[in-house]
């Protein structure tokens, strides 16, 4: 993996790249030079999931099935995403499902922090294996895979999705009901570019009150329309703060408009969740699991129904 230099590049011109670059490894490949699958590739394509405008899909890694792939998705860093992934990635497994977790926030990986989870990660023939937590959720992150941790990832788009193709074909999952994908915030060209390299069924768009919510929506909505993906509904995170001491709710952004922007996007907000400084303590020290209830409840139903 190289890094690309940061000169200002416009979002076609990203895109046209990474088209370059793609076929550039399919020539290689064609050639016999660079990556080779070790063996016939899984049977991804015959299930539909590489049709489409997503020419950029790869079938997954050949020892592995991976059944429904959720991604979750944010207008911008900052408004709970990796939270929301995580909580539902717990609400999943706890429920009995086969639960995997993809960090595809390459630039801002914190999913392996929030479950105490650290490389290396070993190598069997069929490939990576994920690091497992303790409730046994499979997750895969640049943060294992990275000497350092603290390292900054500086790359651009196509580089990006290349490594998020990676965790796709390259990753040993095994059998996985629900593979949730913490994706990169905002719905510009590094969004767009990991939208093209995983089989998507479905998105969860996180948005918090102080959110542009209207303009969020409607551009994640559109994209993964563009994609061919369902929108299965929008969590709005920090709705409220709920009083210790009284128990009152007190809506300290204002009261959002997020249930009347869904209805207009023909969606529906499956879930608030308040404000909880338990969770994020325990997000950052490691301890995530340790939440004994993960208010995802209505969001969990929708994702199995
Ligand atoms: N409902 C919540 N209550 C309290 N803190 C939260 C909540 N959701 C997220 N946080 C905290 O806010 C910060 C940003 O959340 P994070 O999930 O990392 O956002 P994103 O992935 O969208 O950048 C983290 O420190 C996280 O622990
Ligand atoms: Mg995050």
């Amino acid at each position: 993996m190289n890094q690309q230099n940061s000169s200002a590049k416009s979002d076609e011109e990203l895109l046209e790249e990474a088209s370059r670059l793609e076929a550039e490894a399919l020539a290689e490949q064609e050639r016999g030079e660079g990556y080779q699958p070790k063996r016939d590739l899984h049977a991804g394509a015959e299930d539909g999931q590489a049709d489409g405008p997503e020419s950029f899909l790869k079938p997954v890694n050949a020892a592995s099935h991976v059944k429904h792939v959720i991604g979750v998705v944010s207008g911008k860093g900052g408004v709970g995403k990796s939270m929301v992934t995580s909580l539902l990635g717990l609400e999943l497994a706890r429920r009995g499902y086969r639960t995997a977790i993809m960090d595809a926030d390459i630039t801002g990986p914190s999913i392996p922090k929030a479950f105490g989870l650290r490389g290396p990660l070993m190598q069997d023939q069929d490939g990576i294996i994920p690091a497992e937590t303790a409730e046994g959720i499979k997750v895969i992150s640049l943060n294992l895979l990275l000497p350092d941790e603290t390292d900054p990832v500086v790359w651009r788009g196509p580089i990006i999705s290349g490594t998020v193709q990676q965790f796709w074909t390259e990753v040993h999952w095994g059998e996985i009901d629900y593979m949730l994908v913490d994706m990169p915030p905002g719905t510009g060209d590094v969004a767009l570019t990991v939208f093209q390299s995983i089989p998507l069924d479905g998105i969860i768009i996180v948005t918090s009150p102080q959110d542009l919510v209207s303009m969020i929506v409607t551009k994640a909505v559109k994209m993964a329309e563009i994609m061919n993906v369902k929108v299965l509904g929008i969590v709005e995170n920090m709705s409220y703060f709920v009083c210790p001491d009284c128990g009152a709710k007190h809506y300290i952004f204002g009261h959002s408009t997020i249930d009347s922007v869904a209805a207009q996007h023909g969606t529906k907000v499956l879930d608030h969740l308040p404000l909880n400084p338990e969770a994020a303590g325990l997000a950052d020290a490691g301890k995530i699991e340790s939440l004994k209830e993960t208010p995802l409840k209505h969001t969990a139903d929708e994702i199995t129904r």
